[in-house]
């Protein structure tokens, strides 16, 4: 229904994901697109129909345009490093807020790329798009990262406290869009920025 309002489309997400959780007794974990108005809001919605965790994000099937052929094009674009960005920003901003485990997609191309989604809170993290262009042969280096993921996920527990600093605070959250603010004043890109602005 693409004419639908989306709240109708949440509604409905609710009711499915209510049925489903009624229907077992096995965790429940939904997969989400970063496309929602008010993710945090809506994960306490599915926290309270039943879901036990959230897999974000969902990268959906994207079509492209042959401009020579005047057709559309149905290739696989495999995910960039800047994917793996919304589920560690995401994730941060909701470890904590709300009662549900997560799982990191999207990006996730490097042993240090776990050890940075279990930093900010990730349960775990899933890979497709390395394993499609490398193959299996990829997970032998992850296996070396493994330590230092132990070892960061529990300092962040132990100490990193503030990492989840909400925005109204006078230093603002880490993750929130007011260190945009920083980012321009602080980096040279920035700074070039900033002499056009
Ligand atoms: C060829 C291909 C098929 C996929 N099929 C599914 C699917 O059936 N269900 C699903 O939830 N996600 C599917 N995905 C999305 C992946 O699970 C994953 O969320 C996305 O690729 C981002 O992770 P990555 O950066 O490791 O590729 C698919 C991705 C690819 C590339």
């Amino acid at each position: 229904m693409p004419s639908a309002a989306a709240a109708n489309w949440r509604k409905e997400q609710l009711a499915i994901v209510s049925t489903v959780c009624t229907a077992t007794r096995l965790p429940v974990a939904v997969k989400l697109s970063p496309s929602y108005t008010n993710l945090a809001h809506f994960a306490r919605r599915l926290h309270q129909a039943g879901a036990r965790g959230l897999v974000l994000f969902n990268r959906f099937f994207q079509p492209d345009i042959d401009i020579e052929a005047l057709e559309h094009v149905s290739n696989v674009l495999l995910s960039s490093a800047a994917d793996l960005r919304p589920p560690l920003r995401w994730i941060a901003l909701l470890e904590g807020q709300v009662p549900l485990d997560f799982a990191a997609s999207g990006g996730v191309a490097h042993g240090t790329d776990v050890v940075r989604l279990l930093m900010v809170g990730a349960s775990v993290t899933m890979v497709v798009s390395d394993l499609l262009r490398h193959g299996p042969v990829s997970c032998g280096s992850w296996k070396r990262a493994h330590w230092l993921a132990r070892t960061a996920q529990l300092r962040l527990r132990a100490g990193l406290a503030g990492l989840h600093e909400p925005a109204a605070l006078p230093r603002p959250g880490r993750f929130e869009r007011a260190q945009y603010v920083r980012a321009i004043s602080t980096s040279p890109a920035g700074s070039a920025l900033g002499t056009h602005l």
